[in-house]
């Protein structure tokens, strides 16, 4: 089972990448299931109604989410009928939205879980030991279990990745934006990498336009971040899992972008 992961999606310059390269990476690869990183698809924060449908249409089965989560408000009018965009599952009890969703692949069942680190990050629920919890369960349906640990730290990252080693097919982290080239099989069989990184503007600072981030760390007056225009990129991973066992047979880092140009 071939899994294609795409890095947060970061306004309508990471829409438009993930519109123009999502078919062409679908072409190369043939993934059987492919999830992406929403939750900075607004305009850098939170997901619209329209945005969904359009990430579905581009070619994303499921879409997760992170700690901007409920940043559009609009989300609180449609999270319900959105079946395929989940949240971080260890968001406090009661919280709309779900933290797990499973796809149908050829007679088999992929289960992807979206979590959220608390290392400088809003304190929720332990995502540890929410992810056991939700492991325990979907153990019994699938042994297909696919991650995104949508976290600050790489401490935390890494944790997770070898708290989870043998228990699950792959932990991809998220929410930093930047690649990370520390893709690899732990020694149980789970895939991991500590950041996938970010859809969007090329030559801002994680998406944001450098001028005004730069003006924030040189002042600590107020400013008003907006997305980072010019040159785009996309980063992504490939990972295959043994259809026997639910293992990781494999993960490929995918950045395309200037320098690294997308070979069809
Ligand atoms: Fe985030």
């Amino acid at each position: 089972m071939r899994v294609l992961f795409v890095g947060d999606i970061v306004g309508s310059p990471g829409r438009e990448m993930v519109i123009r390269y999502l078919p062409k990476l679908k072409a190369k690869y043939n993934p059987h299931v492919t999830i992406v990183n929403g939750e900075n698809a607004a305009h850098g924060k939170g997901m619209t109604e329209k945005i969904y449908h359009q990430l579905l249409e581009s070619g994303a089965q499921v879409i997760t989410m992170g700690n901007h989560t409920w940043d559009k408000k609009d989300i609180f009018e449609f999270m319900d009928h959105a079946k395929q965009m989940i949240r971080p599952a260890n968001f406090p009890e009661g919280t709309p939205g779900k933290g797990f969703i499973y796809v149908s692949v050829e007679g088999k069942e992929l289960a992807v879980i979206n979590l959220q680190g608390r290392t400088f990050l809003p304190s929720i629920d332990c995502p540890f030991r929410k992810a056991e919890e939700i492991i325990k369960e979907v153990k019994k349906r699938t042994p297909f279990i696919f991650v995104d640990f949508h976290a600050e730290a790489t401490s935390e990252k890494q944790a997770m990745g070898w708290y989870l080693d043998g228990k699950v097919s792959a932990v991809v982290g998220t929410h930093t934006h930047v690649q990370t080239a520390d893709e690899r099989l732990l020694e149980k069989g789970t895939a991991y990498i500590t950041d996938v990184g970010m859809t969007g503007p090329f030559d801002g600072i994680l998406g944001v336009d450098r001028e005004a981030v730069i003006k924030k760390f040189l002042t600590s007056l107020p400013v008003r971040f907006e997305i980072a225009e010019g040159r785009t990129q996309l980063n992504a991973v490939i990972i295959d899992i043994n259809e026997q066992n639910g293992k990781a047979s494999s993960i490929k880092r995918i950045m395309i972008n200037d320098d690294n140009v997308f070979f069809e």
